[in-house]
């Protein structure tokens, strides 16, 4: 039987129990480099099985993704000497299917005048013909920030192995007024109705974020707008911005050139002030060549982030063979810098995630691509044991705690879905006009602070005996003319060493709850809970390192430590073989 009931008395007091600068962000740490490592798996229980990882050192932002001739490329930040920032090239990695992957030589790497000091982020636009180009920030002798392009050496190379950098570069300094040390990661070019290119480099003028914008005819000569494409007061610097098209009307993706009545538009910075990928939806005003956010679209840190919890320096594409846009982004770790070292390495991907624009129209979608789904093992399903097979629930009872334990899983490495149903929410605890920070809430209401309609969800990666355990989990709060629904994903037990970040991060997610019940999906890898709310409106990631909830010692269970009974419809695990990465 796959799963087993089991009653914890004590599972309350259990969860009570607990001028020309370089950028002080990019600093490098040669003395720290290139330390012998112990591989094996037993030294290593944080390494991933299925999330994207190189073999060994520093990894950062994804750049410059694209498909070209049926074949994903993914570069990336890296540091070919160390654990640690430094010495910044970009790795190149291609894929057939977004989830297993092959290495090549690195792509781009300092040797020219206009990167020798490292070649930074920057994204891919596919030109006319279906040639790639890539532009990208280089840093220069005076430790300046401009931007360079280079093209593939060979375009009958479906893998693109080798990149040549234009004779031109850079194509962008930082003149006029420019911070040099503030301008940087280019995005994907889009064409203009004048036929002429776009891109934006992320900047700021004190505490002034902006995203500068250049055009060109010939991709190779860029001209720089009198105007910025949008800027934000007090946000601080944008790193890598993204800026492309959605539908209102459909799910699928669009080209990032494509504009229309039925299309608004994303702004995507990431802020440097706070590592949050935060976003906008607006109107990309082509006589002005400006965007402007919704009304109501929050244009500052407390406005929508793509992940709640840790994810930076993301960038989506075009996917035109699926039609669909994808994201991917960074996962810095959350241990020490010293704990990187011995571990030999530091940084992993986010699951590749389809995203479109929610029928809202207020906020986006986002889901993990279906091509995870083919590392799935076989399904483990509550309703479809023998003892469950025709019920339509199972009820987590108030009046005991009660948890289920999903068993003959690999819990330290499971994909799990679960729907809880909710017929009634009269007794949902009423929420105070002045609880208005979900990080706060989350905070104070942890997994162990028992209300009415919650705390209820999944305790992942945990002890037998609970005392490892990450609690993502829901309340339900009345507000004042609807029911307001907070998701948290709380690392203050996730792990017993003292030293580790124990955040408790949280977002309220727009849901009806009555009607579509709530829905909660975690992609478990050894250190990483990657969690989706509500069919993908709320995601948050948790980083996390426990001592002993490692590799079989890991758990997963389904808890309610609420007042109310909470009905649970769905319990769907599978566990999941490791991804092919060829180093
Ligand atoms: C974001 C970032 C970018 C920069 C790159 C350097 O994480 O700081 O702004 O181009 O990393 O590695």
């Amino acid at each position: 039987m796959p799963f087993t009931v089991v009653w914890f008395v004590g599972l309350c007091s259990l969860f009570l129990g607990y001028g020309v600068h370089v950028e002080a962000s990019h600093r490098g740490f040669s003395h720290l480099q290139s330390q012998e490592q112990n591989t094996t798996a037993t030294y290593q229980p944080y390494r991933t099985g299925y999330h994207f990882q190189p073999a060994k050192n520093w990894i950062n932002d994804p750049n410059g993704p694209m498909i070209y001739k049926g074949i994903y490329h993914l570069f990336y930040q890296y540091n070919p000497y160390g654990a640690v920032w430094g010495n910044i090239v970009w790795a190149h990695a291609t894929s057939t299917d977004l989830v297993n992957w092959v290495h090549h030589e690195f792509a781009i790497k300092p040797s020219i005048e206009s990167d020798i000091n490292g070649c930074w982020s920057g994204s891919a636009t596919i030109l006319h013909g279906g040639k790639p180009a890539i532009l990208y920030t280089g840093i220069d002798p005076q430790n300046r920030q401009v931007q360079n392009l280079a093209f593939p050496k060979n375009l009958s190379d479906q893998f693109l192995r080798e990149w040549i950098k234009s004779p031109q570069n850079p194509v962008m300094t930082p003149i006029d007024g420019i911070n040099a040390s503030s301008f940087r990661d280019p995005t994907t070019a889009w064409k203009g109705p004048d036929g002429r290119w776009r891109v934006i480099i992320g900047s700021k003028i004190d505490r002034l974020g902006k995203a500068i914008l250049y055009r060109s005819k010939n991709f190779t000569h860029w001209v720089r707008a009198h105007h910025p494409l949008h800027s934000s007061n007090n946000t601080g610097m944008w790193e890598c911005p993204d800026f492309f098209p959605v539908s209102v009307n459909s799910t699928v993706g669009l080209d990032t050139s494509v504009n229309g009545p039925s299309v608004k538009h994303v702004l995507k910075v990431s802020l440097d002030d706070n590592k949050h990928d935060c976003y906008t939806i607006g109107a990309y005003d082509l006589k002005k060549d400006k965007y402007v956010p919704d009304n109501g679209s929050i244009d500052n840190s407390s406005g929508l982030r793509y992940d709640y919890g840790k994810f930076y320096a993301s960038k989506t594409f075009f996917d035109s063979s699926k039609n669909r846009r994808i994201l991917l982004g960074w996962i810095n770790e959350s241990d020490s810098e010293q704990d990187d070292i011995k571990k030999g390495w530091s940084g992993i991907h986010a699951i590749p995630r389809n995203i479109w624009l929610d029928k809202t129209g207020k906020q986006l979608v986002q889901w993990p691509i279906e091509e995870i789904e083919t590392l799935r093992g076989k399904p483990v399903d509550w309703f479809s044991t023998e003892k469950k097979a025709g019920s339509e629930f199972e009820v987590l009872a108030a009046d005991a705690s009660q948890i289920l334990e999903v068993l003959d899983i690999t819990a330290a490495q499971v994909d799990v879905e679960v729907l809880f149903d909710l017929p009634t929410l009269e007794k949902a605890e009423n929420l105070d006009p002045s609880w208005n920070d979900p990080l706060l809430l989350c905070s104070e209401k942890g997994a162990s602070v028992r209300g009415s309609l919650g705390p209820f969800g999944l305790l992942a990666l945990a002890t037998e005996g609970l005392e490892e355990q990450t609690a993502i989990f829901f309340r339900i709060f009345k507000g004042q003319d609807r029911y307001v629904v907070l998701m948290c994903s709380d690392q203050s037990r996730s792990s017993l060493r003292q030293d580790l970040d124990k955040t408790t991060y949280g977002a309220f997610l727009d849901v009806d709850p009555l009607h579509e019940g709530l829905s909660l999906r975690s992609l478990i890898d050894h250190s990483i809970v990657e969690s989706f709310g509500g069919n993908g409106k709320a995601c948050i990631i948790a980083r996390v390192y426990p001592k002993l909830a490692i590799n079989d010692n890991a758990h997963l269970y389904v808890f309610n430590n609420g007042t109310e009974n909470v009905r649970l419809s769905k319990l769907k695990a599978w566990s999941m073989k490791k991804a092919h990465i060829i180093y």
